[in-house]
């Protein structure tokens, strides 16, 4: 049985707002790994990454497993969960993954790159990133689901999945 649910895609893909949205109807609550992270290290995302991207991943492993654990739950992961094999085993078993698809070029339309610390140097960057992850989205989510234009498409999309 499937307890919780767990939204993967690119940075700026719609998965935070998409986890608000469905929290909201469902009445479960929801996390944003990222927020989580920063809640139990005490420390902002950029200032964790000061200390190297290779520690911001194994910050974001213990997260992971830490949140597995959890039942009743919509969980927005970060763009670069899918680095890591391990991150998605934990969560296979009782999790329904979501892959949020939305293209670069609507991606950049929403997003300040200056603030993301991979994106940094800009939407080559994002395009790379998107090349090089997008085969694992798809591998390790049961559903892939487009957010392109009209959001609350996209919302009915996931609902008509969980129902
Ligand atoms: C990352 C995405 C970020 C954050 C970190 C690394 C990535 O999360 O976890 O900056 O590797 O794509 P969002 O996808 O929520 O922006």
């Amino acid at each position: 049985m499937k307890n919780k649910v767990l939204l993967i895609g690119m940075p700026g893909s719609g998965k935070t707002t998409l986890s608000r949205m469905l929290s909201k109807i469902l009445q479960v609550p929801y996390i944003d790994m990222d927020d989580f992270i920063e809640s139990q290290t005490g420390k902002e995302i950029s200032q964790i990454f000061q200390n190297g991207e290779h520690y911001f991943r194994y910050v974001e492993t213990q997260a992971c497993n830490v949140l597995a654990k959890k039942k009743d739950l919509i969980i927005a992961a970060g763009g670069g969960i899918v680095k890591k094999p391990v991150n998605l085993k934990y969560f296979e078993q009782d999790t329904l993954i979501l892959f949020i698809k939305r293209p670069i070029e609507e991606i950049i339309k929403d997003i300040d790159l200056s603030t993301r610390p991979l994106l940094k140097s800009g939407m080559h960057k994002l395009e790379l990133l998107y090349k090089e992850r997008y085969s694992l989205y798809k591998k390790f989510s049961d559903y892939t689901i487009e957010n392109v234009g009209d959001i609350n498409k996209t919302l009915e999309e996931i609902l008509k999945i969980m129902k």
